[in-house]
C-alpha cells in the first residue's frame, strides 16, 4: 500500500475541530484538487458555495437537523449540482434551453460528488478533517433560500472542514469480496455477505470508544434509509430544473 492510499484508507468524519483557521491558500489549493477530478463531458457541472455569514450557517445548521458541526467548522460549504454554466452555452451556442433530462441530474450530481471527494481527500492530506452534511436535503429550499440558489443549481450536500480537535476510530468497510463480483453479479450471495458483515460491525459498534450501540449494519442502514426518505427532493428538484423528464 503506498501513501496515497494509506491517507485514504485512513479517512475517518471529524466533526470537532478547534478554532483554528483553514489559511486562504490552502484553502484554494483544496478546491483546486476538487476540480481536478474527472468530469463528465468535462461539464465541471458544480459550483461550491462557501458560508461565511454566521446567521447562513445557524440556519443551515438548524435545517440539517441541528448539527452543531457545521456551526463550529472553520470552514462550511455547500456542494451544489451546477447546470446554469451549461445553459449558458447551449443558450450562446444555440442549443436553446436545458430541458431537465434526469440524465443531465445523474451528470451534474456525480461531477459535484467527485469534486467534493477529491477536496476531502485533499484536506485530509494537509491534516484537516471534514464531515459531508446531507442533512442539508432536510430543507433544501431553506438552503437555497439562504444561498439564493438559481434555477439548474442544487445544493447536493455540505461540507464541513477544520483542524481535528477528536478523531474517532476508521469504520471497518465491507469485504472487497461483497462489494466486487466477477463478470456478472452474484445475487445469491448478497444475504451471506451482509450477515458476515453485520457480525463485524456488531462488535465495531460495542466497542468502540464513544457512541457505544447494542446494533449491526443491517439495523443502523435500514433505519436510516427508512427514516431518510424526503419524499420533498422530487418536487424541489424539479422546481430547479432538474428530473423533468
Ligand atoms: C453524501 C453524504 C452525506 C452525509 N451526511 C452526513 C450528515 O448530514 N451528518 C453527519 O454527521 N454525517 C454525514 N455523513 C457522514 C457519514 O455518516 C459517514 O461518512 C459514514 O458514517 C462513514 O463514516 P466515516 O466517514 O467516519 O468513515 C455523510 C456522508 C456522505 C457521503
Amino acid at each position: 500500500m503506498n501513501e496515497v492510499m494509506q491517507l485514504m484508507q485512513n479517512h475517518s468524519s471529524v466533526r470537532s475541530y478547534n478554532n483554528s483557521p483553514v489559511e486562504s491558500d490552502l484553502l484554494q489549493s483544496i478546491i483546486r484538487s476538487g476540480q481536478s477530478a474527472s468530469s463528465s463531458s468535462f461539464i465541471q457541472a458544480y459550483s461550491i458555495i462557501r458560508v461565511c455569514d454566521k446567521h447562513n450557517r445557524q440556519n443551515i445548521a438548524e435545517a440539517a437537523g441541528n448539527q452543531r458541526w457545521v456551526v463550529d467548522a472553520a470552514e462550511f460549504m455547500v456542494i451544489c449540482a451546477d447546470m446554469l454554466r451549461i445553459q449558458t452555452c447551449s443558450q450562446k451556442s444555440g442549443k436553446g434551453d436545458l430541458k431537465g433530462y434526469a440524465e443531465h441530474f445523474i451528470t451534474a450530481t456525480v461531477d459535484a460528488a467527485l469534486l467534493a471527494q477529491n477536496m476531502m481527500l485533499a484536506a485530509e492530506s494537509a491534516g484537516l478533517g471534514g464531515v459531508f452534511i446531507g442533512g442539508i436535503r432536510n430543507q433544501p429550499e431553506v438552503v437555497t433560500q439562504c444561498l439564493e440558489l438559481p434555477e439548474h443549481v442544487y445544493p447536493v450536500f455540505g461540507m464541513c472542514l477544520g483542524w481535528p480537535a477528536d478523531k474517532q476510530a476508521v469504520k471497518p468497510r465491507l469485504p472487497v469480496d461483497a462489494v466486487l463480483h466477477q463478470d456478472r453479479y452474484q445475487a445469491a450471495s448478497v444475504a451471506i455477505k451482509v450477515d458476515e458483515y453485520d457480525l463485524l460491525m456488531a462488535d465495531y459498534y460495542s466497542a468502540r470508544q464513544s457512541n457505544v450501540k447494542n446494533t449491526n449494519w443491517s439495523l443502523q442502514t435500514a433505519a436510516a434509509v427508512q427514516e431518510k426518505k424526503r419524499e420533498h427532493m422530487l418536487a424541489f428538484l424539479q422546481s430547479q430544473g432538474f428530473i423533468k423528464r
